[in-house]
């Protein structure tokens, strides 16, 4: 006969060995996974002191980029707005992606890269399959600053043409609301980092995250002001 006390051990064990996976996160878990992040990722309110720009900042840990979006507090869902996107990414990725809508296809995706000692180059992409994205001429990107040191290469880039598309889902942002947004990184440089054109090859970790874009919303007067550098 088996006692309550050893079934319940036998329980204990387990459960334990069921949860020892390591911890649940929004994102499964990939084989390829790079090394050394935090257990879970966050998403919060990111201000800027010298610029006075608020964004939704998305970071998990320091092998993945921290990405930071703002949009101007004018944008509503019914029109198309600029979009500001920033991308600390560590020196040892080749390329870091992120996609608007939240997955790999039918939005729009911006995919960037260091280029030279201090460039950083920003792709518009779009993919229909899960394949090599295409470039996509609807969206533009101005890159506002970029800049690349030993631990690190970080670009600004105001995009026009991410905020509403023509695929999946909701087809666009919602100003106000949670929206889910995806990244994608590599560790092999590209192709011709010199080009926006350039060929990369598959990403070694993706990811998702759903967060309100009502953290980076920047009353539109310091928004023109800071995306058209006085023009
Ligand atoms: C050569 C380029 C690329 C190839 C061959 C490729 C291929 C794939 C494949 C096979 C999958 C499904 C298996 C998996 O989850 O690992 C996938 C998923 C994914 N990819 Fe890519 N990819 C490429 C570029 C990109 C880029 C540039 C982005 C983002 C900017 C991206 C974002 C994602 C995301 C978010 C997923 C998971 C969600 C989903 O399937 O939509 N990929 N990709
Ligand atoms: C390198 O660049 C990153 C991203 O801009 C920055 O946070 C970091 O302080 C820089 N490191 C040095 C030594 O300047």
């Amino acid at each position: 006969m088996y006692a309550v006390s050893d079934i319940l051990s036998l329980l204990l064990l387990l459960l334990l060995g069921i949860s020892g996976e390591g911890q649940a996160s929004p994102v499964s878990p990939r084989p390829n996974h790079l090394d050394a992040r935090q257990s879970t990722p966050t998403t919060g309110k990111y201000c800027n002191p010298s610029t006075s720009i608020c964004y939704l900042e998305y970071s998990w840990g320091p092998t993945i980029p921290v990405y930071r979006v703002a949009i101007p507090d004018s944008a509503s869902s019914g029109a198309p707005f600029q979009t500001l996107l920033q991308i600390v990414a560590p020196a040892s990725l080749g390329w870091a992606g992120f996609s608007w809508g939240g997955g790999m296809t039918l939005n729009p995706l911006t995919v960037v890269w260091p280029n030279g000692n201090t460039g950083v180059t920003v792709s518009s992409r779009w993919a229909t399959g899960r394949t090599q994205p295409a470039l996509y001429p609807s969206a533009t990107y101005r890159t506002l600053s970029a800049s690349r040191n030993a631990t690190h290469w970080t670009v600004e880039t105001v995009c026009t043409g991410c905020s509403k598309w023509s695929g999946s889902g909701s087809g666009g942002l919602n100003p106000s609301g949670v929206n889910t947004f995806a990244w994608a990184v590599s560790k092999t440089a590209v192709a011709q980092p010199a080009s926006t054109a350039s060929s990369f090859s598959i990403h070694d970790d993706v990811g998702m995250f759903s967060e309100s874009l009502s953290l980076g919303k920047v009353p539109k007067a310091t928004f023109d002001a800071y995306v058209n550098g006085g023009r």
